[in-house]
């Protein structure tokens, strides 16, 4: 609960030495900050069938009937040990393959409603909590599951999620052991159902943390800092939710500094002698004067830090970071957006969260790769549409000078609908990139009518209640005029096609507008001619169908209109799903000034020389076109010369002068050979660009983004497959498949070639199949077994079921049999090749001999000899399809009736390993994600092609610390 108390505050501007800087206190003050993503298990559950899904939720008293009654997988003693490992952030639908009958949204990758065996995932980590944690609040903070996940600690039932978008957290504090015994997290996350409709993955696909702080500390996401300028002086004003989760009433100081990019504090504040009741939450607000404030820019995107510490007794007992940019934004009905008072045209594109290779799971140094080549060709915003992003998406953009519109999935005023908003909004308010909050899109049912109207009405004045200072909007799709658009503070135009921008402003002439989406093209990277057999649609910027616009249209009509803030392009970048105009078995939209991968199309060089004022030209297409020589070729440049001179092997073909948001067309009869077009402003010559007739593909090309990587088993580089003809000349129609190997300190996570129908893996990674010992039987005997019982071929066809004895209560009290033999049989797969088989014993008697199709494994075991690591089996004691296993044990004796003992004898781990990287280039070129360990040295990777010189690349793993994890 939030009390809006404001406190009395005591301001001190201070004249800064480096000296106080270093104030700041480590994880001493408290507050630790964990990154939980490595060292996972995961196996797939399944959305109907308890056997499938670690029968969780079939016991007598359901996790929700008792505390701590998690059961089958989210049980602590469930055996996962033949279950993969893996790190996070982690996307198991981008490792799917691809079907017709999967849902045109996702891409046809083989997750959803009809296939149940791959949209249900189990998540299990196990760490472990010092003695001297007891006391401190400890949380478990989820940045985003897609979707509905259920999460239990120590078979605790903490929460549903039903977000795929949303952070969470629990407070778990209460729940764990203190005493060096595990602490067992289990996630089972579900994600038949779709939220979007486009591409959205599966599972814990961003960052995991673990939160440590005193009981008195700063709120999840309990800051909010906002900025008032008056010249160059900026006030501060700071909102800190305080709580107090001690059982007692606490009295403390809060201390506040601002520290500037070079971490020297420049205003500090102290609010003293607060106090909050036990188990209380309060705000408390202080204003801090800033002069000479640096301003966050696009192009200089300054940050701060609010260091907020919690003191009692002059010592901190929680310090809490707050980043965020002093800057003022406004939007006018008439003239636009401006920042820090000066103007700015919004040139932006939409996109969703994903990238080839990796799909949702994107790593932090690949979202600031993505933005980089936003910002390549001179866009300034970005709309994550149509959902909360990941909060590192958000850092990449403040760093980097990324303006934001930060959007709600769901339109609705209900208070779980609305607490979504809310959720996103208190999370993400202190981001300086984020200039707008979108509070839906494209809601069909309401946008045309009253209910629109009403209910953003509803939801405008909800979010004005957390956050005033920034414009609100949705993207609305029709009905302008009415419904939604009459209510919405910032007219969110979606498509130019659907309604006059003219009209709307006419009769709203307060209400400020802007592009929400505009200019939907569809164009596949680097083909020229289209084939709709093939589904590839030529990269001419033409318009998609007779009542759309190209993107030059599009553009035109916003650059033209000053009352317009700007566009949204649809979109930035390829997304998997939505292959409008295509269906199977193309899986990725067309839409994109970037492909999937980011590789430039041609439309990017329109934009930038439109969005840019870098000399800027460009030809398309290509100059390989054998066998139409004579026929005409349509050539374009795109540029922001003056004008343009095109010439085919060194003969002019004309120049022609530049419109203002436009581009130039020839058609050139096709020669082999150079064409070269020179750009000219004021008459000097101030830009080339050509194309040139290459022969077949010779070689491969490797070029890394970075040619370091920091050793902290994150970053990445991108590394870009050129297939080149002689001279290096990049050869624009090869499709050659490349093999690529990987040694040193890193590895390939993810590949892809940016051709919207292709179906080739995105990763290649070894298969692990966790499989059950079935139809477990036993009989028991008097005195010892004669041996024919463990054999391979002995028919226990009479045998009763193991679960027989396990709830018989009043036999086991005093064992019927002094020995019994369980036998079960497990189905392993064809092809046993290449495959590591290991067993996971679970102990089922005091003592035990195993006996794999009759071969003895283990002699006489207690519990404890067991092996945790499993038992390696001998392949020669193998067959492919049934094999027998028997157990031969004394039996376990219960103390009290109501013991319940394990009848699973465990589960056998076949892993087969990976085939090994490969994708082919489409035209010309292809991406690999290599990301490296914690290991500093040399990485390299190989890359090879039947009749292609290979190429061999060296990335640099340098020494680093990697982020304080688990
Ligand atoms: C819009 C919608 C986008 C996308 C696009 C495709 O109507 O808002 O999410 O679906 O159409 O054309």
């Amino acid at each position: 609960m939030i009390n809006g108390l404001s406190s009395f505050c005591a301001t001190f501007l201070l004249l800064l030495s480096a000296s106080l800087a270093s104030r700041a206190q480590g994880p001493a003050a408290g507050r630790e900050h964990l990154l939980l993503d490595a060292g996972w298990r995961f196996a797939y559950g399944h959305p109907s069938d308890p056997k499938q899904d670690f029968t969780n939720g079939t016991s007598y008293f359901s996790y929700l009937a008792k505390t701590g009654n998690g059961d089958g997988a989210a049980a602590v003693k469930f055996d996962d040990r033949a279950w993969r490992q893996l790190d996070l952030p982690h996307d198991w639908a981008v490792e799917q393959g691809f079907s017709e009958q999967a849902s045109f949204s996702h891409g046809f990758k083989t997750v959803g409603r009809a296939f149940p065996n791959t949209s249900v995932g189990w998540y299990r980590k196990s760490f472990a909590v010092p003695a001297s944690d007891l006391g401190r609040r400890i949380s478990l903070d989820f940045d985003g599951v897609y979707r509905n996940s259920i999460v239990w600690v120590n078979g605790h039932y903490l929460g549903t999620q039903a977000s795929g978008y949303n952070g969470f957290q629990y407070d778990i504090s209460d729940y764990l052991h203190y005493d060096g015994k595990p602490n067992v997290i289990a996630v089972r996350v579900d994600a038949t159902m779709e939220e979007g409709w486009f591409y959205e993955g599966a599972g814990i696909y961003r960052h995991t943390w673990l939160t440590k702080t005193a009981p008195l500390h700063v709120a999840p996401h309990g800051t909010f800092v906002t900025t008032k300028l008056d010249g160059s002086a900026a006030t501060l004003t700071a909102k800190t939710t305080i709580k107090n989760s001690a059982l007692t009433p606490q009295t403390f100081d809060v201390v506040q500094d601002v520290v500037d990019a070079a971490g020297q504090i420049v205003a500090t504040t102290q609010v003293r002698q607060l106090h909050l009741g036990a188990a209380r939450e309060q705000e408390f607000t202080c204003t801090i004067p800033v002069a000479n404030a640096r301003l966050w820019s696009i192009e200089t995107p300054y940050l701060y830090k609010l260091v907020t510490r919690v003191q009692q007794a002059g010592a901190a007992v929680d310090q809490y970071e707050t980043r965020f940019g002093v800057r003022t934004i406004r939007f006018d009905a008439n003239e636009g957006f401006f920042l820090n008072g000066q103007h700015v045209k919004i040139k932006g594109t939409n996109n969703h969260q994903e990238h080839a290779g990796v799909g949702t799971a994107i790593p932090d140094a690949l979202q600031d790769w993505r933005i980089r080549q936003l910002k390549s060709f001179g866009s300034n915003a970005y709309r994550c549409s149509h959902n909360p992003p990941t909060p590192e998406l958000l850092d990449a953009c403040d760093r980097l000078g990324m303006l934001v519109i930060d959007e709600n999935r769901l339109m609705g005023i209900t208070e779980p609908l609305l607490n979504e908003l809310k959720t996103l909004m208190v999370r993400d308010r202190n981001h300086p990139s984020i200039i707008s909050w979108s509070i839906g899109n494209e809601e069909w049912a309401i946008e045309s009518n009253v209910l629109g109207a009403r209910i953003a009405a509803t939801m405008q004045a909800y979010a004005k209640t957390i956050d005033s200072t920034r414009a609100i909007t949705a993207g609305i799709s029709g009905g302008w005029g009415q419904g939604t658009s009459t209510t919405i503070d910032v007219m969110g135009y979606n498509y130019i096609a659907q309604g006059s921008t003219d009209a709307q402003h006419a009769k709203f002439p307060q209400q400020p507008g802007w592009g929400t989406e505009e200019g939907s093209t569809f164009a596949t990277r680097g083909v020229y001619v289209t084939d709709m057999a093939k589904h590839y649609i030529a990269a001419y910027d033409k318009k998609p169908r007779p009542s759309f616009y190209s993107i030059e249209e599009g553009w035109r009509h916003y650059a033209d209109r000053p009352y317009l803030a700007g566009l949204f392009i649809w979109t930035g970048f390829d997304y998997r799903g939505e292959a409008t105009p295509f269906r199977w078995p193309s899986v990725t939209s067309y839409f994109g000034m970037l492909d999937l991968c980011g590789f430039p199309k041609d439309d990017y060089y329109y934009l930038k020389s439109w969005w840019t004022t870098q000399p800027t030209l460009h030809l398309l297409p290509h100059w390989n076109w054998a066998g139409k020589e004579g026929q005409p070729i349509d050539v374009w440049a795109y540029s922001n010369c003056d004008e343009v001179e095109l010439f085919l092997n060194n003969k002019s073909l004309g120049k022609k002068a530049m419109t203002k948001n436009s581009h130039l067309e020839w058609q050139v009869p096709y020669a082999s050979g150079t064409l070269a077009a020179v750009g000219y402003r004021n008459g000097k010559k101030i830009a080339t660009d050509q194309v040139q007739t290459t022969g077949p593909a010779a070689a491969i090309a490797l070029a890394a983004s970075s040619a370091t990587v920091q050793a902290n088993g994150e970053d990445v580089s991108v590394v870009t497959v050129r297939i080149e003809a002689k001279n290096q000349r990049l050869m624009p129609t090869a499709d050659s498949e490349v093999t690529f190997s990987l040694r040193g300190p890193g590895k390939i996570i993810g590949v892809g070639n940016g051709d919207p129908t292709s179906l080739e893996p995105d990763q290649f990674l070894p298969t692990v199949r966790a499989l059950p010992i079935e139809n477990v039987k036993e009989k028991g005997f008097g005195g010892p077994v004669s041996g024919a019982e463990t054999g391979a071929a002995f028919d226990d066809s009479g045998w009763g079921s193991a679960a027989a004895r396990q709830y018989d209560a009043a036999t086991e009290l005093v064992p019927t049999a002094q020995a019994y033999v369980n036998r079960g049989s497990f189905e392993l797969p064809a092809d046993l090749s290449a495959a590591q088989i290991t067993f996971f014993y679970q102990p089922i008697g005091q003592q035990q001999s195993i006996y794999i199709n009759g071969h003895a494994l283990a002699q006489n075991l207690t519990g404890e000899q067991a092996s945790a690591q499993g038992y390696q089996l001998d392949k020669s004691w193998l067959k492919p399809g049934r094999n027998s296993l028997a157990v031969v044990s004394v039996p376990f004796v219960k103390k009290q009736i109501w013991d319940v003992f394990n009848i699973d004898p465990g589960t056998v781990q076949v892993i087969t390993p990976a085939a090994a990287w490969r994708r082919k280039a489409f035209n010309g070129l292809a991406q690999v994600l290599v990301q490296g360990t914690r290991t500093p040295g040399d990485i390299t990777l190989t890359a090879t092609a039947p009749g292609l010189k290979a190429s061999v690349l060296k990335i640099k793993s340098v020494a680093a610390t990697p982020r304080p994890a688990l």
